[in-house]
């Protein structure tokens, strides 16, 4: 499939989106709903008894966190947002964290969740984990759709895992090419 943008250019220093640029279909919505109920299931599991905070990390967590904590069946939780940026407008991870966005929960005692769309070096996971960490909380864990292997630089495990690739660009579902593609339904592989 081609972009729906070839050949717009998107700002700031990106590669172009030409018309060599190509969507290679990684998961549907379909795999995509099920991989996101099954983790659903395993994360109600677990906290079926616990004062939990659940945190998204803005932009990219935003569907993948309502479609979630739609499938949850826990009594109540509170949720909670962060904003954080490591990208500026580049495909590759600049390693400088900027904290844009903070909570407003207190986490004294409680059970931290984080859900990310993709974690990829790690480096932004774990500014965020040793953020939240001065907070107090009882316990945090991650969840992630994506883990991406290759380019780790950090000890950090995610807990809870959709989907795992090695390698790659992936667009859709909450995931942009700058401001391109976030709300593809599905996600695909971006192959410049
Ligand atoms: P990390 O700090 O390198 O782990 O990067 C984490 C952030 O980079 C994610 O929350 C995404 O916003 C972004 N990111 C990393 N890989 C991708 C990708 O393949 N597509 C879209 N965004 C990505
Ligand atoms: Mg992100």
């Amino acid at each position: 499939m081609m972009p729906e943008n070839s050949g717009k250019l998107p700002p700031g220093d990106l590669p172009a989106l030409n018309n060599m640029s190509e969507l290679i279909l990684l998961l549907d919505k379909e795999a995509i709903a099920q991989k996101v109920s099954t983790t659903a299931k395993l994360i109600s599991r677990d906290y079926q008894d616990s004062d939990l905070v659940i945190i998204g990390v803005l932009h990219g967590a935003f569907i993948f966190m309502a479609d979630l904590i739609r499938q949850l069946s826990i009594d109540a939780f509170a949720i909670d947002f962060v904003r954080l940026r490591s990208y500026g407008d580049r495909s590759e991870s600049s390693g400088q964290i900027r904290l844009l966005l903070d909570i407003e929960s207190d986490l004294d005692g409680k059970d931290v969740l984080i859900v990310e769309d993709i974690l990829d070096t790690g480096l932004t996971m774990t500014y965020l984990i040793d953020h939240l960490q001065s907070r107090r909380p009882r316990s945090i864990k991650i969840c992630v759709m994506i883990d991406k292997l290759e380019r780790r630089q950090t000890s950090v495990k995610p807990d809870y895992v959709c989907h795992t690739v090695e390698q790659g660009f992936l667009v859709g579902y909450g995931l942009d090419y700058s401001g391109h593609y976030r709300n593809l339904p599905d996600i695909y592989h971006l192959k410049l």
